[in-house]
């Protein structure tokens, strides 16, 4: 059932405000003024000293369920300490890579059925590895053959590019590190701002669709375009992926994310006064490096359009150059959570402009169960 909407696609992006609250109800402990603030993870609760006396954890995922745990992956080795590493499941099983018993490995599946990940999951079985799901389908194969997990709650996903199980996973996943965490006095402050953060979230979710006119607008200039790069770092790179990720599954237009720490290694060639390029630069410790990225792309004439914090289009656009996109400004870590959204409407409203099929494009299936 659409409601009031054309597509799945759109119904879901904007779903995101109740799907967040959903995947957190229960979950989040305020306390009173004395009591700490935490999270709670029933699945997980007997696995986390195995899970904090791990060597290493493994996310491993495909396509948007893979960017969810890259997304992730800073606060969890933040907050965790324990060393984290990205696997795409069908590279894990062409390397045959190493996965060791002292490993937990975290599988990240929207469907919880997709083969390769499903694949990855039988073998890092046989490894003796922990196995961790992340799912949003109860019952699912992944949801049965892991050792625990969380469910993310998001409800049904239809649509066959990925969006509100994108935000739920990421939201589940910082719970995840928080809960893994210790409880120290000096990470004190940090955890209670994420703790809040997340309270907060769905109205900034709220507050950040409010941009789907401007979005709108902004695919119109687009919508002839070849190319469309997305540049971001830090908790942003997997932003930029997911972004461009979302603009060539169902824009069917060529699109890539790219880590801004290696423009200079390459990218930079391709830059012109024709290519259109986003930048991610909201406020965080990379901001004075992003700036310098978008001072660089002026001065060989890029196409620069920026995603900045809200009310700091003047010092990502100096003199006016370029298009801004402005965002509410959330705790570092959740800021993907928004991010990703704006990304998300242009990528619907390209697709809807340029005649496509939004909620079944061409030669994809919802959920991959074969190899
Ligand atoms: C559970 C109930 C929820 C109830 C809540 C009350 C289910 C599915 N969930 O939620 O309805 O409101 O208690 O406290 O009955 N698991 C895996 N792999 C996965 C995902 C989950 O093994 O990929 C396991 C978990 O370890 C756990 C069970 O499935 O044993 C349910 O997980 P989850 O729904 O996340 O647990 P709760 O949030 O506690
Ligand atoms: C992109 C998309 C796919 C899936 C991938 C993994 O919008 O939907 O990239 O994310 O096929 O699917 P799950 O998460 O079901 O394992």
């Amino acid at each position: 059932n659409k409601g009031n909407y054309e597509h799945y696609m759109q119904k879901e992006i904007h779903e995101q405000p109740e799907s967040l609250k959903t995947t957190m109800r229960g979950r989040l402990i305020r306390g009173g003024s004395c009591k700490a603030k935490t999270v709670l993870l029933g699945g997980l609760k007997d696995h986390f000293k195995t899970i904090r006396r791990s060597r290493r954890i493994v996310f491993i995922g495909c396509g948007t369920s893979y960017n969810a745990a890259l997304a992730a992956r800073p606060i969890l080795e933040e907050l965790s300490g324990v060393p984290v590493t990205m696997e795409i499941a069908s590279d894990l099983l062409d390397r045959q890579g190493p996965i060791y018993r002292e490993d937990t490995a975290v599988f990240v599946s929207q469907s919880g059925e997709t083969a390769d990940t499903l694949q990855a999951l039988e073998y890092a079985l046989e490894n003796g590895a922990l196995c961790v799901g992340i799912t949003n389908t109860v019952g699912s194969a992944i949801a049965r053959h892991t050792h625990c997990g969380v469910h993310i709650n998001a409800g049904a996903e239809i649509g066959v590019a990925s969006t509100k199980a994108y935000t739920s996973q990421i939201v589940v996943m910082a719970m995840l590190a928080l809960a893994i965490g210790g409880d120290t006095i000096s990470s004190q402050t940090r955890r209670e701002a994420i703790i809040d953060g997340l309270f907060d979230l769905p109205n900034k979710v709220r507050e950040v669709l409010n941009l789907d006119q401007e979005m709108k607008d902004l695919a119109k200039l687009l919508v002839a375009e070849q190319s469309l790069l997305v540049f971001g770092r830090g908790y942003n790179y997997a932003t930029a992926l997911e972004g461009a990720l979302k603009v060539k599954e169902v824009a069917l237009m060529h699109s890539e994310g790219i880590l801004a720490g290696e423009m200079k290694h390459g990218p930079l060639a391709l830059v012109d006064e024709n290519l259109p390029i986003i930048v991610i630069a909201t406020r965080d410790s990379c901001f004075s490096k992003q700036q310098s990225v978008i001072q660089q792309l002026h001065a060989r004439k890029g196409r620069v359009i920026v995603m900045c914090s809200k009310g700091e289009a003047v010092s990502v656009c100096p003199g006016g150059l370029g298009r801004v996109i402005e965002v509410p400004h959330v705790e570092d870590c959740l800021q993907p959570v928004i991010n990703v959204v704006p990304l998300q409407l242009l990528a619907y409203h390209l697709t809807v402009l340029r005649g496509y099929n939004v909620d079944q494009p061409r030669n994809l299936a919802k959920s991959v169960t074969t190899q």
